[in-house]
């Protein structure tokens, strides 16, 4: 493992990431309040609070400061606290201080791991990949049932959206609607059918081309198609090829009729949807929150890109090299499962290559793009942290 940015040696980034984190628990405490019906509203909060790692609400806040920063050098007759300046550093009145500059990004961030909870709660069911632990206890569905637990997700999902719709903290901070209602609409894009939900049927479509794909790739034979995942593969990919209706069908909704083995594009596309959408999103929206300009915004994009690759491949090569006191999950599933991941096509060496190429793509992006903090290295800090971590 590489060490983190080290020519920055002013920037506490382990001081940085506790003083935002504990802000988001305890918004998201006040958020996901106990109410009515009481069972739901504690197995929402099971799942939602506690021991995430907060990566995506941590990027969402970062993009807002980073955009912040820049805004305010730029035009330099703003009056707001820039808590990556040397001096608010320094300082130690900068709890309170800091929670007002961030009020408008953290009802944000708390939407945004709201959804994160839900994805993840699906995500376990037995319909999906049947998980026991997660987070270092019982899934949702072990705690609660499975009824709940969808209905926990659901009830999460609709949450984060009238959290966005209703904080007054956006709402005073914003110039406009139209920003509101571009995020709104971004959310439900990248949590969707074109985003996440997308990545997510197409990770069960190609349940069960893991180990075949590695054959395929190293012999270049072209029998790792749809249909052997279909057949080979998972009684989830079975029963979605049965409602689906037939082979055909499956392979057009795969989108990729004219290649269906198992290769980087379709690992992309799927790690793109399912974990990229909404690590991008997070970037973006904390971005546009801050009033970034269009070019500040593809920037953003596109370095999202670049994150929720790297995220995704790390968590496949965790999968393998991961213990689950570490992880707070069950390793080894993905190879039970035979998942389509990047270490079944790849190799852990390949998964490996792959993410420092990631990591220095990242960084020269923020350099190239102006979103390089001198002071502060947070985006590049928040990459090496999601391609560096053991859980
Ligand atoms: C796990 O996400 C699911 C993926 C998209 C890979 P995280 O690794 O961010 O999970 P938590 O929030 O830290 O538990
Ligand atoms: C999960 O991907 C993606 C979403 C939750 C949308 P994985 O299935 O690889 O995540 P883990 O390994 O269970 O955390
Ligand atoms: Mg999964
Ligand atoms: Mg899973
Ligand atoms: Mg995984």
């Amino acid at each position: 493992m590489r060490s983190s940015t080290t020519s920055h040696s002013a920037f506490d980034f382990k001081s940085y990431l506790s003083d935002r984190r504990d802000l988001v628990e305890s918004k998201l405490d006040e958020l996901l309040a106990q109410r009515e019906p009481a069972i739901l509203w504690e197995s929402m909060r099971y799942s939602a609070l506690g021991s995430g790692k907060r990566i995506r609400a941590l990027l969402a806040i970062s993009a807002y400061e980073t955009i912040k920063r820049i805004n305010s050098d730029t035009t330099q007759n703003d009056q707001q606290i820039n808590p990556n300046s040397q001096s608010d550093r320094a300082s130690s009145k900068s709890e309170i201080e800091l929670q007002k500059f961030l009020a408008p990004v953290l009802p944000l961030s708390c939407a945004i791991e709201m959804v994160h909870a839900m994805s993840l709660i699906h995500d376990d069911l037995p319909c999906l990949d049947n998980d026991d632990v997660r987070r270092g206890k019982p899934t949702n569905h072990k705690a609660y049932g499975e009824a709940m637990a969808l209905l926990a997700g659901d009830a999460l999902l609709m949450r984060a959206v009238e959290v966005l719709i209703c904080s007054r903290d956006i709402q005073q901070h914003i110039e406009c609607n139209s920003i509101l209602l571009d995020i709104t609409r971004a959310l439900a894009t990248a949590t969707g059918a074109e985003g996440m939900v997308g990545g997510q049927v197409f990770d069960l479509i190609y349940t069960g081309t893991g180990s075949s794909a590695a054959q395929s790739c190293a012999s270049s034979a072209p029998d790792a198609n749809l249909q052997s995942a279909g057949l080979n593969g998972s009684n989830n990919c079975q029963e979605l090829n049965d409602h689906t209706g037939s082979q055909s069908h499956s392979k057009a909704s795969a989108g990729d009729t004219s290649s269906t083995q198992l290769n980087e594009s379709v690992i992309r596309k799927i790690h793109a949807g399912k974990t990229g959408a909404l690590l991008r999103f997070s970037l973006w929206s904390g971005a546009r929150l801050a009033s970034a300009n269009q070019l500040q915004l593809n920037a953003m994009d596109q370095f999202g890109d670049i994150v929720g690759l790297a995220f995704q491949i790390t968590d496949d090569l965790l999968d393998v090299t991961g213990d689950v006191e570490t992880l707070g999950k069950t390793p080894g599933k993905d190879q039970t499962a035979n998942k389509a991941t990047w270490v079944a096509v790849f190799g852990v060496d390949g998964a490996r290559e792959k993410l420092q190429i990631l990591e220095d793509e990242g960084k020269k992006l923020l350099k190239a793009e102006g979103l390089s903090n001198a002071d502060g290295p947070i985006l590049e800090s928040l990459l090496e942290m999601a391609i560096h971590r053991h859980k």
